[in-house]
């Protein structure tokens, strides 16, 4: 594992070992406090985020190293015409590791065949997101105590969510999830995750339009956002903001011991009123992503475990 761009990049085996390391620092974040001493992270973020590149710089300051980097493109020289290649081949010599996130498909992965340090995919347009999925994973593991036998409602922008995208291929390598897709049909799930990852791997999965037909059935809730900025038109994207609004009322019907996921930032598609709710999870899965990026980054950065921690590294 040198990159990571799609969620496939990784085995299973090093998933399950980033999950662990994660839960290790979770028990014991004081031991993990200088791991990075010296390592300096560039978050190159050519798209707005508040829970990615902070919970990227909140992981490697946790560490103990340091971080350098833009959260727009407008204070880059990409504003003068510069390519993702040579910015990153001029980022490779300020820093160890490159966090970028980029409105283009495929940028981070042209990025990370310019460059000899590692390149995480932190979001590439509509397309994947493979930390946020990460993130996803060890909320589910650390809330539901498994991986496999699982019942997930995606609800919501299933067209442009890339961490739909991203989670959809991930769980499909897993033993015994069902796929419930809920979303308009302007929004429904793009073919080539349908043919090339469901259909493709005979994946349980069926397509609706109502999210009150299936909520008693799901032991996890994966709400999104519709994602304005992808739109191409405005008329469009007011038509179907307000697809699905999850509220007390709606949550009547689901299981007691549901998990409601959302990679966040909400506009108005989980009424606040559910926050309370113990079923609601939303907050605490962004804190988790701050510690698989822990993980994650100690991995790719190849960081020595404290004394009497883990197996060392991989
Ligand atoms: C998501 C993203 O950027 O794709 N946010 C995040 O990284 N937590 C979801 C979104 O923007 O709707």
């Amino acid at each position: 594992m040198k990159h990571l761009i799609d969620p496939t990049d990784l085995t299973l085996n090093e998933i399950d070992d980033i999950l662990a390391l994660a839960e290790r620092i979770i028990s014991d974040r004081p031991a993990y406090a200088e791991v990075a001493k010296g390592k300096k992270l560039a978050t190159l973020f050519f798209e707005p985020s508040t829970r990615t590149r902070l919970s990227f710089e909140a992981a490697m300051l946790e560490l103990g190293g340091s971080v350098i980097g833009f959260s727009s493109a407008d204070s880059s020289s990409t504003a003068k015409g510069e390519s993702v290649a040579d910015t990153a081949r001029t980022v490779e010599k300020y820093a160890d590791i490159i966090a970028m996130r980029h409105p283009k498909e495929g940028a981070p992965l042209v990025a990370s065949m310019n460059v000899d340090i590692p390149v995480i995919n932190a979001g590439d347009g509509g397309h994947l997101h493979p930390t946020q999925t990460l993130t996803d994973l060890l909320t589910i593991k650390e809330t539901t105590g498994r991986l496999s036998d699982l019942t997930i409602g995606f609800c919501g922008d299933l067209k442009f969510g890339r961490t739909v995208h991203s989670l959809i291929k991930q769980l499909s390598r897993y033993e015994n999830i069902r796929f419930i897709l809920i979303s308009p049909q302007e929004l429904q799930i793009p073919d080539y995750i349908k043919d090339e990852v469901l259909i493709k791997q005979h994946k349980d999965f069926r397509e609706v339009e109502r999210m009150e037909e299936v909520i008693g059935e799901l032991d996890i809730l994966y709400m999104t956002r519709v994602q304005k900025e992808r739109f191409f038109n405005e008329a469009d994207y007011i038509r179907l903001k307000d697809s699905y609004i999850l509220d007390m009322e709606k949550l009547k019907n689901a299981k007691q011991d549901l998990k409601i996921l959302h990679p966040l930032p909400r506009v108005n598609e989980i009424s606040v009123e559910v926050d309370k709710d113990p079923r609601a999870l939303y907050f605490a899965q962004a804190e988790y992503g701050k510690f698989v990026r822990m993980a994650l980054m100690m991995r790719l950065l190849h960081l020595a475990e404290p004394q009497g921690k883990g197996e060392g590294t991989c």
